[in-house]
């Protein structure tokens, strides 16, 4: 099959390389000129473990290419529309972009062709591709395909998907829906074949239902903070009943990412467009921020000194491990919020450093966790690296001012910490694991 990718960003280039990898033919366009001439000289624009072999192994085996011709050749069989949509002012993902590709392909590809949208949709998307097929009486099929590729082990989601979802954007394109789909059946992968308004819902409600179990695992942890629980034991206890599961339960600094925040906050604007009252969903991004504000507070709380004019170092500032993604990262939130607070705060991130100073320009960027660990007060671990895991506490303690480590992702070793004369207050366990901060004392069973 040949396959003609449009949008070498982060979804548009996993989908090329994987499919590639499936033996078919792919040619990839974007309109970006840089990147085309990047890719093609098998550098990749973004940062994803295993994409560089999955390029040059494409590039050198003749079945990827690149583009900035936006006409697909005549023999290609299945157009991949992978381009952003991004929040509109109206907070639901905008389709501008996607209509745009789609309406021309629509005109430059025919019956027997099929168009697939990869993108993510709101949830009136298929409606409006549908209004858009409709005026084409002879028209290329069109479907949707979501992905649900998580950023740092999107190759590997790709080639072990936990499931294959298809729509079709009217009835008249079911047959394409079946045929494109059997594209996945060597994955071994269940397949799920319906109608796209459907199919949107199930991507949606994936990536929201995902969502709300990482904030509820961040409430239990705060819960447990003022209870004197460890919240580990408590989400593994949970997530031994296998009708909850252990997945999405690790409490952190709330969730990130270019997927979640947009998602969790635009599921409950689609509710209310259609007069349907979800109070459910509409408490995650609530509950996420929430979340963020009172780790701010959490951390003056231990400090033992006024959070103004104090010095606090950050370590990680990418949404999660394994990206160079800063998108709504919670490290952004925080840092924002100890800065409010009157705090100097200074970060480090082994590969995300550049693009968070470009998302915050205040950000003081600092070159390893020794130099964030000099003259602060606190150190405070935002995002889990596995680095983070093994530092050298023995190394870092003489470089601070304070003495307090605040791990909101329960990635350090507390006895390295402890052993290096710092004092270790993980998110969750806080206080059965140290003394009860000041403004707490006496507030309940110490
Ligand atoms: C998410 C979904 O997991 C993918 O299935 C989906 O395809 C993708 O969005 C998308 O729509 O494109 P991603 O944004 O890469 O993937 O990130 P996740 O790994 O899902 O993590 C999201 C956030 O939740 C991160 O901030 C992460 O740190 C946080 N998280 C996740 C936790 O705090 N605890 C957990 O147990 C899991």
């Amino acid at each position: 099959m040949h396959l003609f990718v449009v949008g070498a960003g982060y979804v548009g280039l996993v989908t090329a390389v994987g499919m590639q990898r499936l033996g078919h033919r792919v040619t990839v366009h974007d309109i970006d000129a840089g990147r085309i001439e990047s890719l093609t000289s098998g550098v990749s624009p973004i940062f994803e473990p295993g994409i560089d072999e999955a390029l040059s192994e494409g590039l050198s085996s003749g079945r990827l290419t690149f583009t900035l011709d936006p006409v697909p050749a005549q023999d290609v069989d299945v157009a991949v529309v992978c381009v952003p949509t991004p929040r509109g002012p109206d907070g639901l993902l905008d389709l501008g972009l996607v209509e745009g590709v789609v309406g021309r392909l629509l005109t430059q590809l025919s019956p027997g062709q099929t168009i697939v949208v990869r993108s993510t949709l709101p949830l009136h998307g298929p409606d409006q591709l549908a209004d858009l097929a409709n005026r084409h009486p002879v028209r290329p099929a069109l479907l949707i395909n979501p992905e649900f590729m998580r950023e740092g082990r999107a190759i590997q989601d790709f080639q072990t998907p936990s499931r294959v979802v298809v729509g079709a954007v009217t009835p008249e394109d079911g047959p394409a829906a079946s045929t494109y789909a059997t594209v996945f059946e060597s994955l071994g992968a269940p397949i799920v074949v319906a109608d796209a308004r459907s199919v949107v819902l199930i991507k949606l409600a994936s990536n929201v239902f995902l969502s709300a179990k990482v904030a509820f695992a961040d409430e239990l942890a705060r819960l447990s903070d003022a209870m004197g629980a460890d919240v580990m034991v408590v989400v593994e206890g949970l997530g031994l009943d296998p009708r909850i599961g252990p997945a999405f339960l690790q409490p952190g600094p709330g969730f990130g990412g270019s997927c979640f925040p947009d998602q969790a906050a635009s599921i409950g604007l689609e509710a209310e467009r259609r007069g349907i009252q979800a109070p459910l969903l509409a408490s995650i991004t609530p509950s996420n921020a929430r979340h963020q504000a009172e780790l701010v507070t959490e951390v003056g709380r231990w400090l033992g000194r006024d959070l103004a004019g104090s010095r606090i170092g950050i370590l990680g500032l990418a949404f999660k491990a394994n990206t160079d993604d800063v998108r709504e990262s919670p490290a952004l939130a925080i840092i924002r919020g100890l800065r409010a607070a009157g705090a100097e705060v200074s970060g480090y991130d082994p590969v995300a450093g550049p693009n968070a100073q470009r998302a915050d320009p205040e950000l003081v960027l600092r070159a390893s966790p020794a130099e964030v660990a000099s003259g602060a007060d606190a150190v405070v671990v935002v995002t889990e690296w596995a680095a983070f895991g093994e530092l050298d506490w023995a190394d870092l303690a003489p470089r601070m001012r304070g003495d307090l480590v605040y791990d909101a992702r329960r990635i350090c070793s507390p006895d390295a910490v402890a052993a290096a004369g710092l004092r270790y207050v993980p998110l969750g366990r806080a206080r059965s694991s140290g003394s009860v901060p000041p403004s707490r004392a006496g507030a309940g069973p110490g």
